[in-house]
């Protein structure tokens, strides 16, 4: 599959698996913008994309998913920049991870408007510029914890339970305009997820590359059928008991 003359922005792409995904799409030759809150990670994501070869361009911009000023602005900026938008990758998430009685109304809302706001802000930034490419693609990157949920995190399995109803009732308003929607669910991911130190004894987990995969499968999709949920797990996770 080649990408060449493609337009993606990959929210959170200056680490884990947005980086991840940003590598795949410019491999394929894409266009890429990538956003992030950090001015030093997104530098050196830039760094690091720059050397994928047969690459289209990269563009990093600062812009907080939770603020949708700066959303839109980074959206209107990729499309002046480029000429258009086909692909929006929903990635850039957070997690806290304590029991309800402990968790505070700022983490609450942290979690709530990054991983569900969020995808809403960048969402409906978006739709009048693939509309105007008479299609594209919109991937939310999602959880297996917004199916399975556990203690400890409500807050956040109930933001990625909110994101695959809010990416199944968006995939059925659009899909007629010709852009095809879909939200992935990985398992574990080895990446520094909020603080989380990647490391030993995690060797089990997915890659970030695993979930890139299946981003670009999707993409390369025949355009007749739409695979809308992809659930992604680790092949051999450790037995329990
Ligand atoms: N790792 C896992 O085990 C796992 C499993 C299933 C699903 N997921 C999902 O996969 C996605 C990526 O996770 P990851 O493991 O790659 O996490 P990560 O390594 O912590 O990367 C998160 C990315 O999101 C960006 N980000 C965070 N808050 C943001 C905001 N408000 N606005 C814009 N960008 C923001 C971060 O950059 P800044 O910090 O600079 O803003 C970073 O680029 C998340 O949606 C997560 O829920 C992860």
């Amino acid at each position: 599959m080649t990408l060449t003359g493609k337009v993606a922005i990959v929210t959170g792409g200056s680490r884990g698996i947005g980086r991840s995904i940003a590598r795949a799409l410019l491999e394929r030759g894409a266009h890429v913008a990538i956003t992030a809150t950090s001015d030093a990670t997104l530098a050196t994501a830039a760094a690091d994309l720059a050397k994928v070869a047969g690459a289209g361009t990269l563009l990093p911009i600062r812009a907080d998913v939770r603020r949708p000023a700066e959303v839109e602005q980074a959206i209107g900026s990729v499309a002046q920049r480029f000429g258009g938008i086909d692909i929006l990758v929903n990635n850039a998430g957070v997690g806290l991870f304590r029991p309800v009685a402990e968790m505070s109304v700022d983490e609450w809302h942290q979690i709530i408007d990054t991983n569900l706001s969020g995808v809403f802000y960048c969402c409906r930034s978006v739709l009048p510029h693939l509309r105007a490419r008479g299609g594209g693609w919109i991937i939310n990157i999602s959880s297996l914890a917004g199916k399975n949920a556990f203690p400890e995190a409500a807050a956040y399995c109930a933001s990625k339970a909110g994101l695959n109803a809010f990416s199944e009732a968006l995939m059925q308003e659009v899909r007629h305009d010709g852009i095809r929607v879909a939200y992935v669910m990985p398992g574990s991911v080895r990446t520094e997820f909020t603080g989380r130190i990647a490391g030993g004894g995690d060797e089990w987990k997915l890659s970030p590359d695993d979930v890139a995969q299946v981003v670009s499968d999707l993409i390369a999709h025949p355009s007749r059928s739409l695979p809308s949920r992809v659930e992604l797990r680790p092949s051999r996770p450790p037995r329990k008991g």
